[in-house]
């Protein structure tokens, strides 16, 4: 009987010192919001403006930033041959790499180092000639990064390699199919 007694009491206290831990939590988090707005210029948004710190690097977003690997150099050199070619699939809708056989874009036969835009017969935007005179390496990794960017009005709507390694490997067995 006196231990349920006692036990109950206990208890008691217990849940009563909980109680006014909580209130006084409560009571805690209301002060401290009203601290941290109430006073004008001191709001909750200016003291996290506080951390964010410049990069000055707005490049975010930017097809040519999403890799951040070695070199093209590099990639070209080390270039997987047989896996460019399952990458041309991407380009075999429209590419034929047979020399005068025509689709929607012109033959890719022996184009690197190939003049731009030659094939005789093939009706080419002009946007491709504006900005370069021969596909070597550099411009067809310019020019596949982002089509539309390399060559502003291009006719070849194609959204771009986003891969570095993918327009290595590819262009590594363009250059292995020779001319
Ligand atoms: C939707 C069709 C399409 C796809 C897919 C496409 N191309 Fe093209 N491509 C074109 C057209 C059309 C042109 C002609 C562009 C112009 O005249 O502005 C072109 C032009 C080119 C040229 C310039 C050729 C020259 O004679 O100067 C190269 C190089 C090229 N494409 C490579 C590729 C590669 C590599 C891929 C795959 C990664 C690819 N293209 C995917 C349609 C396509």
């Amino acid at each position: 009987m006196f231990d349920t007694m006692t036990s109950t009491k206990v208890l008691g206290a217990v849940c009563g010192s909980l109680l006014v831990f909580l209130f006084a939590k409560w009571g805690g988090e209301a002060l401290y919001h009203v601290g941290a707005t109430g006073h004008g210029g001191h709001g909750e948004g200016e003291i996290h403006a506080a951390y964010i710190i410049e990069t000055g690097d707005d490049s975010q977003g930017d097809a040519e930033a999403v890799d951040e690997g070695p070199d093209f150099a590099t990639l070209l050199a080390e270039a997987d041959v047989g896996k460019g070619a399952s990458v041309f699939k991407k380009c075999a809708a429209c590419h034929s790499l047979e020399a005068g056989e025509t689709k929607t874009g012109p033959s890719l036969h022996g184009i690197v180092g190939k003049s731009v835009a030659s094939t005789d017969g093939f009706g080419y935007s002009g946007a491709l000639k504006a900005v370069a005179e021969t596909w070597g390496t550099d411009e067809l990794n310019a020019f596949l990064t982002k089509p539309k960017s390399f060559a502003p009005g291009t006719a070849m709507s194609f959204n771009g390699l986003k891969k570095d390694k993918d327009r290595a490997n590819l262009i590594a067995y363009l250059e292995s199919l020779g001319g």
